[in-house]
């Protein structure tokens, strides 16, 4: 068992590059699509996030909570989406999507990074 956690270890370390696509694939691509184009699926499609509105995807209906931030003006930045994986419910009360199963600042770092399109860091 030791052994193979350590193993496993081997193999993920050097795959840190990629990890917030493969978090991004294990967490959050059962309802979401992160390619241009993508139809929504139970979630709205989060390509190009960075810099896009709350609430963005025209071909998602979005709930009150997120119509409102998005009548508000507010946007995706790295900071916002961190707060929001930290705690859905907290930023936007009475949202549609549950808690994320991310566990942990490195992951929802790295899932930020990735869908905000920058370097992995
Ligand atoms: C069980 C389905 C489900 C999972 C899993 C899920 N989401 Fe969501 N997500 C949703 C739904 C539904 C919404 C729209 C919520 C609303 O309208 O209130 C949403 C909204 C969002 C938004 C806002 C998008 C916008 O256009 O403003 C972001 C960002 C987001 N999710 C990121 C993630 C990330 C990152 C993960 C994985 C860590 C994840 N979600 C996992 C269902 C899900």
């Amino acid at each position: 068992m030791i052994r193979l956690a350590a193993s496993l270890w081997l193999v993920a370390a050097p795959a840190f590059a990629t990890s917030g696509a493969a978090l991004f694939e294990a967490h959050c691509a059962s309802c979401h699509a992160a390619a241009r184009g993508a139809p929504a699926g139970a979630g709205p499609n989060l390509a190009g996030l960075s810099g896009r509105a709350v609430g963005g995807d025209p071909a998602f209906d979005y709930s009150p909570a997120l119509q409102a931030a998005r009548a508000a003006g507010e946007a995706w930045d790295e900071g916002r989406l961190r707060r929001f994986l930290d705690d859905p419910e907290a930023t936007y009360p009475g949202l549609w999507m549950g808690g994320t199963s991310l566990r942990g600042t490195a992951d929802v770092a790295a899932v930020v990074a990735y869908l905000m399109g920058g370097s992995e860091r």
